[in-house]
Order: C-alpha cells, then sequence, then structure tokens
C-alpha cells in the first residue's frame, strides 16, 4: 500500500513537471513536421532594404518597384523587404547596420559615403551638373560604373547610382539670393566636406545634423536654413518652418544603391543576374521619375500661400560661382581619376 502511495504520488508529479516545462524544449520546433509553407520559405532569398524617406520620393518609388520587379524576375524567390522613413535605421546607422549585415541594401546620398569613398566628393561639387540629362548621362553610363568600383570594399558592393534630384536652398530667415544673404546663418547639412566648405564660402555656418531629426530641428529654430530637393521639402514638410525657397539648382542629391557584399556573394550568380536586371530597369525609370516628381511638387509647393519662391537671377549665380572657386580648386587639386575630370564634359 505504501508503495502505490510513493508510486502514484511521483507520478502525479512527473505529470505536473510534464505540463509546467516548456513543451517546445522538449520538441524543439525544428524536430517538428516542416508543413508545405515553411518548406517554401527556406528557399525564399529576404532581402532588406532601408530607407531614410518617405515613400512617395524618388528614392522610396524606386525602392518599390525594385522590390516589385526582383519579385517578378525571380518568380517569387527573392523578396525584397523596404523600410522606409528610417523606421529601422537613421542616415547615420545604417552604413554600420549594412556592413555588420543586420540589413541587406540601404541607398545612402553620395555625399553620406564621401568620408568612405572620397573620390565621390567630386559629385557634390556646386553647379557642376547642368541638367537632369547631364545627371542621367553621368549615374547610367560607362562613368557610373568606374564610380561604383571605389566602393569596392567594406564589405560593401555598389549596386547602381539613383537620383533624387536639384538641391534648392531654404531659409526661415529671408530671401537667399546673393552669396550675402547667407552670412551668419546656420544651415544643416549632410555628413559632407564639400557642402560643409560651399556653406562656409558663402560665410553661413554649416551643421552637420542627420535627416531623421531635420524635421524636428527645423520646427524648434535650430537652424536658420537648410538645402534639400524639391521632393524632401514637400514630402517631409519642410517648407513649413523654412517659407523662402530659392530655386538655386546649386547641387545635385543622388543616391548610391548599396548592397551587403557577403550576402551578395552567396546569392546564386543566374538570381544575381536577374536582381541586376531589375535594378537596371529601376535605374532607369527613376533617372526620368525623379525630374517628373520634383516638377510636380513645385506645383503643389506653389499653391501654399506661406512659401515665397525665389529664382536664382544668372547673375546672381555667377557671383555664388565665384565664391566657390576655391573649393573647384581643392578638389581638382585632388583628384586624378580621368573619369571624375570628365564628369563635367558629359552630354
Ligand atoms: C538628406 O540628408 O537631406 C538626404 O540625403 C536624405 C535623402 O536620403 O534623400
Amino acid at each position: 500500500m505504501k508503495h502505490f502511495v510513493v508510486a502514484s504520488l511521483l507520478t502525479i508529479f512527473g505529470l505536473v513537471l510534464f505540463i509546467l516545462i516548456d513543451t517546445e524544449t522538449i520538441f524543439p520546433q525544428e524536430k517538428m513536421t516542416i508543413d508545405e509553407e515553411q518548406q517554401g520559405l527556406e528557399n525564399q532569398i529576404t532581402i532588406v532594404f532601408s530607407h531614410v524617406v518617405a515613400e512617395n520620393t524618388p528614392k522610396g518609388l524606386a525602392a518599390q518597384k525594385f522590390a516589385e520587379l526582383v519579385y517578378e524576375k525571380t518568380n517569387g524567390r527573392v523578396k525584397v523587404e523596404v523600410y522606409p522613413n528610417g523606421i529601422l535605421y537613421s542616415d547615420n546607422e545604417e552604413i554600420k547596420a549594412l556592413k555588420r549585415g543586420d540589413i541587406q541594401m540601404i541607398a545612402p546620398s553620395y555625399t553620406n559615403m564621401t568620408e568612405l569613398v572620397p573620390e565621390w566628393k567630386v559629385l557634390d561639387l556646386p553647379f557642376l551638373f547642368r541638367d537632369y540629362e547631364h545627371a542621367k548621362a553621368v549615374f547610367t553610363g560607362k562613368t557610373s560604373k568606374e564610380l561604383l568600383q571605389f566602393l569596392d570594399n567594406e564589405n560593401m558592393k555598389g549596386l547602381a547610382f539613383w537620383s533624387n534630384g536639384f538641391k534648392q536652398m531654404t531659409s526661415s530667415a529671408h530671401p537667399l539670393l546673393e552669396p550675402d544673404d547667407f552670412q551668419d546663418l546656420t544651415f544643416r547639412v549632410m555628413s559632407g566636406d564639400v557642402l560643409k566648405k560651399q556653406f562656409q564660402l558663402l560665410g553661413a555656418k554649416p551643421v552637420t545634423a542627420s535627416f531623421t531629426d531635420v524635421y524636428s530641428s527645423l520646427e524648434k529654430r535650430q537652424f536658420d536654413g537648410q538645402e534639400n530637393t524639391i521632393s524632401n521639402i514637400y514630402s517631409k514638410g519642410l517648407y513649413k518652418f523654412q517659407p523662402y525657397l530659392t530655386l538655386s539648382n546649386h547641387g545635385y542629391l543622388g543616391y548610391s544603391v548599396i548592397i551587403n557584399k557577403n550576402f551578395w556573394s552567396r546569392i546564386p550568380s543566374d538570381i544575381q543576374q536577374q536582381i541586376n536586371e531589375a535594378m537596371l530597369e529601376t535605374t532607369y525609370w527613376n533617372m526620368d521619375e525623379s525630374k517628373k516628381m520634383n516638377e510636380s511638387q513645385l506645383e503643389e509647393l506653389k499653391k501654399q500661400t506661406d512659401v515665397s519662391i525665389y529664382e536664382l537671377p544668372d547673375e546672381a549665380k555667377e557671383r555664388w560661382m565665384d565664391k566657390f572657386n576655391p573649393l573647384y580648386q581643392e578638389i581638382e587639386k585632388q583628384v586624378t581619376n580621368d573619369t571624375i575630370n570628365n564628369i563635367s564634359k558629359k552630354q
């Protein structure tokens, strides 16, 4: 009888213990039967693509288009997940996250890459690009391939350049037309030497700030001005705090589309080929779309009654150019590569 009671108690104890222990510890997930859907996913490659701008921008839409084309061309084998608005990483963090392999693709401005790729500094020279056709010729032709090769290090591989468009000047203080109008104003800039010097030569004080912080810092009046494309000014509502807008077209905002190199090298070559085809198609689409978007969003801005828009007169542009001369001389001394010297001669 005593033995029976002990045995019963032990059985009950054992049963309680069994229920309390997480069943996953006893039957780990991977040993369980795998259903059809899980088997399918094992063969699927996911590319996490993180960026910092809004979805209705040239970069936001290009990332979406690329995702659709990749899915189509690989018959669903590769899925590109796009995370906009810096929800995963800010522009300060995304390059490191890509190198670590935490995400697989980013498209930072080439300006933000110039610390790692100094050869790209030339692309930030003011008034380097004459018009959209000039930029398209540089960023889709042989020159772009040569430029991308400078990046082939640090676990990154450059796949393409995308376009946002021409940068304009905005201010909360007053219209910016003559170099003197910049005197002592504080400007938000992306992280790049050439942009800093551009503002110093105009007598302004440049301060680097992440794009993800621009809206809130303009709202808090931390800057008197900033430069950006119509698309970023419109989609992020920057004009709300910067009512003076000068259509200066003084600089170009372009992106380097980068993939983690280790990840890329593990992708089978036929799929790499399909991804490259999707990238090429997206790049041509983006070059045309970016121009249209900036034009149509400018029309939207013109409807805002509290935004004053000024064209930069040609004579004033000459005076800006005179100020920028030392910057050209400095960069030209550093640049030895023929490709880069030839950019300004491109059709
Ligand atoms: C900026 O920092 O102003 C831009 O580089 C943001 C972007 O990615 O367009």
